[in-house]
């Protein structure tokens, strides 16, 4: 399963792949707005950063670059993602699950531009994601969780269409945000997951890790001769 960083922040970003290897980045209106940085700038700046650490190319690093979410034509939503996916190669075009998004999707794959369908809440969605041959589908996993409804089956219905039809298109666990999240969509063979720095970070430690380092070090402070 691969490991994707929620965040437009090139502090995160540079951290995350140095320390922890992450596999790619997503982006989405709120994360560029927690960046503190205009939207252009924010990607821009991402874009320069893919090429000072040598992953141009979408294979090594893909970066998820999320259209202004107020276009509601396909036609608008097409000549915006061309804009963005000019700048840099490793851009894939983050358009929502809304009819005219997988219309504007469809055209996008069709012509070379690849895609991340995102805002995806229902299995029905996901396999049209697939139909139109995005890259990606995110389905969101905290969000779901936050609404008190069950992410688990969700999750474990699209996965086993997914690989009941064989479909190419890669499964982003999306807006994870805990670890038990994490361990279940490695179990339900989720391709890939994302969240943000601090979710990744806790992932590496647990409670009783460091509980237990505080008895061993009392043990071996008292132990003679040490
Ligand atoms: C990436 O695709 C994100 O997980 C998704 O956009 C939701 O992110 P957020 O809820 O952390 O903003």
């Amino acid at each position: 399963m691969k490991f994707f960083l929620d965040s437009a922040k090139i502090d995160e970003i540079d951290k995350a792949y140095k320390c922890y290897g992450i596999d790619g980045v997503t982006t989405n209106p709120r994360h560029i707005q927690n960046s503190g940085k205009p939207f252009l700038e924010a990607i821009t700046d991402i874009a320069n950063w893919i090429k000072a650490n040598d992953l141009v190319g979408m294979e090594k690093f893909p970066v998820s670059v999320e259209i202004n979410p107020h276009l509601d034509k396909a036609e608008d939503m097409v000549k915006e993602a061309k804009k963005i996916s000019g700048i840099c190669e490793n851009f894939v075009i983050k358009i929502p699950c809304t009819l005219e998004g997988l219309k504007a999707a469809k055209e996008l794959e069709e012509n070379g531009i690849r895609t991340n369908v995102t805002l995806v809440f229902s299995p029905s969605q996901a396999i049209q994601a697939a139909r139109i041959g995005a890259k990606y589908v995110s389905p969101f996993v905290g969000w779901k969780e936050a609404n008190g409804e069950d992410a688990r089956a969700y999750m474990e219905t699209i996965s086993n269409i997914y690989h009941a039809k064989g479909y190419p298109t890669e499964i982003i666990g999306a807006a994870i945000r805990t670890g038990r999240e994490i361990s279940v969509m490695a179990e339900l063979d989720i391709d890939i997951i994302t969240c943000g720095l601090a979710v990744m970070e806790d992932s590496f430690t647990h409670p009783y890790t460091k509980h237990g380092l505080g008895i061993f070090c009392d043990a071996w402070d008292n132990t003679k001769g040490n």
